[in-house]
């Protein structure tokens, strides 16, 4: 952490979590707390809550929370420092300039001069576009029917025929030769000293998630080749973590975006107002960007172009969409090439009445897979359903492998025992899955597994305390943070401990103590937990002792698994076994 505790904890204080959040959402109170529509995820109904007691939000629907830093990391995308920098500024604390290591400095100096000359090319590109020489670049977007408004979004520029103009033009601002080599803006030969990397071109910035212009992709206004000539890769130009569009899609509150394959598909999608649309960045699709979307979004619908190429592409964006945990679907495009021509040939209704039939990526897979089979001749037909057993078997969960089966046995007419024993036998040829038996009911028992059922037991626990922190004195003897098996716990634990044995209480504080979102975020969820409201206190009275033992009991088995391991298994196996005998005669009084 840059800025010291004390300092984070001052800043934290000044920022009631109510009001900041208010700023962006509606809130409205409710019993202890307030609830408004979750801004991390689609609903209709709010299951966002912020507790003004615990200075922190919780989201019941989709599990985002934490204190008002994470709050303002998620939203606005900040980095921790910068969140803390922005609720500095918004309750007048002056923060004292950030202490780096000198690695660090020169990294952010270097990152921070590289995001600057950017910038600046990026106002001569613009400006450019806008003037006399740029006239012709003008003329080719707004014969792609661009808006004026849609360029200047877009920040779209133009590259001049002359070829150092731009080197010129920032060595005028002090910037250095040196700089704008390693920005991607400039090249250096023998012949012809510095020149300029983009000529007669008009200009696409590339934007971060907070606007800011990490590179360049230059389009040739006829035909010439290469078509696109975009920046190379630089600290701050990360290709395969970054997505065009982003920085305004993260912000349309859609519950999912749109993936296409082009800069033009972009802006014309956005000027149509589908200000869901991204698209990466002149190279395929990588996880890396699939794990940028997951924070957003849980669907993604694809609009690939629909030549060879498109369905190609497509097909391997779904996988790496299926390995990240998202759910891929796929726009029709036909009889277009891509979103751009159907949008400027059909318009808006007939692009989101594709949106809405947009096809599950499974039976995209399956209908690409078809064209290469005759299904009139009975060998190949045969080898199709094959093909189609085999892709079911990637279904490693028995009742959506069953659902499928039987929707693809519907819609291609295979008899749908046939199809299953088609699975059956080629599971039991590769050893993919076990056979598939038919589930008895629709639904899907969910796994209580012993480890979830020990957390939850130790998160339950850890909200009890943080809404009644007058029951710590009542349990303290029996437990202590190691009960707590779950690393993250333990540190919440020690923390909440640490300060109620004080007779302090300040659980957004410890949110603090995690650097990482995730870690962010299941801290939150520990503070948060759904408590079952109890009428009678001999009900409450039961239900804390009955928690305070289960935690224990875990504990003592959990070390008990330990002994030879860890040296501190023993005492915590004897420290166990005692309390556990006393908990079993004892009752725990909530009287004061
Ligand atoms: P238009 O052809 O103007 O409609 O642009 P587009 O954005 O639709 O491009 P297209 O569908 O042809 O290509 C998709 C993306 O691939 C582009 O946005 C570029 O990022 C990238 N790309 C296309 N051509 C080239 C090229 O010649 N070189 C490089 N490096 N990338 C390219
Ligand atoms: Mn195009």
């Amino acid at each position: 952490m840059y800025y010291p505790d004390e300092l984070v904890e001052e800043v934290r204080m000044k920022n009631d979590i109510v009001d900041v959040i208010s700023g962006y959402v509606r809130l409205q109170k409710k019993g202890a707390n307030h609830f408004g529509l979750c801004p991390f995820h689609n609903e209709k109904s709010p299951s966002f809550s912020v507790s003004g007691g615990k200075q922190m939000y919780y989201c019941f629907g989709c599990g985002a929370g934490g204190n008002v830093f994470t709050f303002i990391m998620n939203y606005e995308n900040y980095t921790f420092a910068e969140a803390v920098k922005m609720l500095a500024d918004r309750a007048g604390v002056n923060l004292p300039e950030v202490e780096y290591s000198e690695e660090m400095r020169k990294k952010d100096g270097y990152r921070s001069r590289l995001l600057e000359v950017n910038k600046e090319a990026a106002k001569y590109f613009y400006y450019q576009l806008r003037s006399r020489q740029g006239e012709i670049g003008y003329r080719y977007l707004a014969g792609r029917s661009l808006s004026k408004e849609t360029m200047q979004k877009f920040g779209l520029g133009f590259a001049n025929v002359s070829s150092n103009d731009l080197v010129q033009y920032l060595r005028s601002k002090g910037y250095t030769d040196e700089l704008m080599q390693e920005a991607g803006l400039a090249g250096f030969d023998e012949k012809y000293g510095m020149h300029d990397k983009f000529w007669n071109r008009v200009m696409f910035p590339i934007q971060d998630i907070n606007h800011r212009v990490i590179g360049f992709g230059g389009r040739v206004m006829g035909d010439a080749k290469p078509k696109y000539l975009n920046s190379p890769e630089t600290m701050v130009f990360d290709k395969s973590r970054n997505l065009y569009g982003l920085n305004f899609a993260r912000t349309s509150r859609q519950s999912h975006v749109i993936l296409c394959e082009g800069y033009m598909d972009v802006i014309a999608m956005h000027q149509a107002g589908f200000t869901q649309a991204v698209a990466s960045l002149g190279t395929s699709f990588t996880s890396g960007q699939a794990n940028l979307l997951k924070r957003y979004v849980k669907d993604v619908l694809l609009a690939y172009d629909s030549d060879g190429a498109g369905v190609k592409a497509a097909l391997r964006a779904i996988g790496i969409l299926k390995e990240t945990g998202l759910s891929g679907r796929v726009i029709n495009m036909e009889p277009y090439k891509d979103p751009d021509e159907f949008i400027k040939n059909l318009g808006t209704e007939a692009f989101k009445e594709r949106l809405e039939q947009a096809e599950n990526s499974f039976f995209f897979e399956i209908r690409m897979m078809e064209r290469e089979y005759d299904l009139k001749d009975p060998e190949s037909k045969t080898a199709f359903h094959r093909e189609i057993a085999r892709k079911l078997c990637g279904f490693s969960e028995e009742v959506e492998r069953e659902n499928y089966v039987q929707a693809v046995a519907e819609r291609y007419h295979i008899s749908v025992d046939n199809l299953r024993k088609l699975v059956v036998s080629y599971a039991a040829q590769t050893g993919l899955v076990s056979p598939v038996t038919r589930p008895k009911s629709g639904l899907a028992a969910k796994k209580n597994t012993p480890e979830e059922n020990r957390k939850k037991s130790q998160r339950l626990l850890i909200t009890w305390i943080t809404e009644e922190p007058g029951i710590y004195p009542k349990i303290a003897k029996y437990i202590t943070p190691e009960d707590f098996t779950e690393e993250l716990y333990r540190k919440v634990a020690d923390r909440l401990f640490e300060g109620l044995s004080k007779g302090e209480y300040n659980p957004a504080a410890i949110i603090s103590m995690f650097m990482d979102e995730e870690e962010q975020r299941e801290a939150a969820a520990l503070f948060n937990t759904k408590l079952t409201e109890l009428e009678t206190k001999q009900e409450r009275e039961k239900a804390l002792h009955d928690i305070v033992y289960t935690v224990k009991k875990n504990s003592y088995e959990y070390y008990s698994g330990r002994i030879g391991a860890e040296i501190s298994a023993v005492n915590q196996v004897i420290a166990g076994k005692k309390a556990l005998e006393e908990l079993s005669k004892t009752h725990i009084s909530l009287d004061e």
